[in-house]
């Protein structure tokens, strides 16, 4: 029988990617609180100094690219100098906004680098490392955009789309050696990166609120919303959950789109 994820009240440690800010910053912290020792790796070394600084020790930098393959072992590297590699988590991304109409192969290339390839070299070095212990779990972070199409996302939601099934090709062929493999798919999220697509011609307050009506919770969500998922996926609590799509968008995606609350319901929902 194989040995599944450890119980992290054992030492284990995990790689998160992009953790310097947004989304990342969140799995980052939170996953120190479950108590892993964390490996935050991103591009922008004064945001992860911040980071890692606020962490009390329970967190190691790697300064990198993640388009190279080159960042991904020294983050497993410094990962197994502190505690055998349990969590992996491929968050990295950057929004590359475009049509088929105008992208440019420096474009594409650009974009799948970052969000396709970076995931595949995260997710290629994460299993090797985890192989001989025989035990992981490995999180892709993928997107709505990866099941749903955004008018001018060509690049970004086929990368995404591409992060979702990498995850199933490696849940199929490791979890017969103990190592799962998820992806999870946020809706908006309140991070820097979302910043950069809001509505223009009104308050960011408004933007926000503008936003969260794709939503049927109303809102658009927090960091947290989405670290909590990453960290029940890196934990036992998830034990049979393997190749597995998690939306975590307030509903966004089970709608074609917004229509009005039915009159019935509409007295009883929040102002
Ligand atoms: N915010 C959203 O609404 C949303 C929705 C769905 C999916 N996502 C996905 O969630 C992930 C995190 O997004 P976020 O909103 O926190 O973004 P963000 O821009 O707020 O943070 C992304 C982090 O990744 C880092 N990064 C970018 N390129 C890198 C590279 N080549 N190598 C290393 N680090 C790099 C940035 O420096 C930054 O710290 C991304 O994969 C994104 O596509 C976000």
């Amino acid at each position: 029988m194989h040995t599944e994820l450890s119980n992290v009240h054992q030492p284990s440690s995990a790689v998160v990617t992009g953790a310097a800010k947004g989304i990342g910053a969140a799995i980052a912290r939170k996953l120190v609180q479950d108590g892993f020792h964390v490996v935050a790796v991103d591009l922008d070394a004064i945001a992860l100094d911040t980071l890692v600084a606020s962490l009390n020790g329970n967190a190691t930098s790697v300064v990198g690219d993640v388009g190279d393959w080159s960042t991904h072992e020294r983050a497993a590297d410094a990962a197994e100098a502190y505690a055998p590699l349990r969590g992996w988590v491929n968050n990295a991304g950057i929004d590359i906004v475009g049509g088929a109409h105008e992208v440019t192969p420096e474009h594409i290339e650009r974009g799948l680098r970052v969000l396709q390839f970076g995931s595949m070299y995260g997710t290629a070095i994460a299993v090797r490392r985890m192989l001989p212990g025989q035990a992981g779990s490995i999180v892709n972070i993928s997107s709505i955009q990866g099941i749903k199409a955004f008018p001018r996302y060509f690049t970004y939601q086929a990368a995404k789309a591409a992060v979702a099934m990498i995850s199933k090709g490696v849940a199929v062929d490791y979890g017969p050696c103990g190592i799962r493999c998820n992806a999870v798919l946020p809706g908006s999220i309140e991070t820097p990166m979302l910043d950069q697509t809001l509505p223009r011609g009104m308050s960011r307050e408004d933007a926000i609120r503008e936003q969260g009506k794709l939503a049927p919770l109303g809102r658009i969500g927090q960091p947290e919303e989405i670290a909590n998922v990453v960290a029940f996926l890196l934990s036992d609590a998830s034990s049979f959950i393997n190749g597995a799509e998690i939306v975590a968008d307030g509903g966004a995606s089970a709608r074609c789109f917004a229509y009005p609350t039915p009159a019935e319901i509409a007295p009883f929902t929040r102002s």
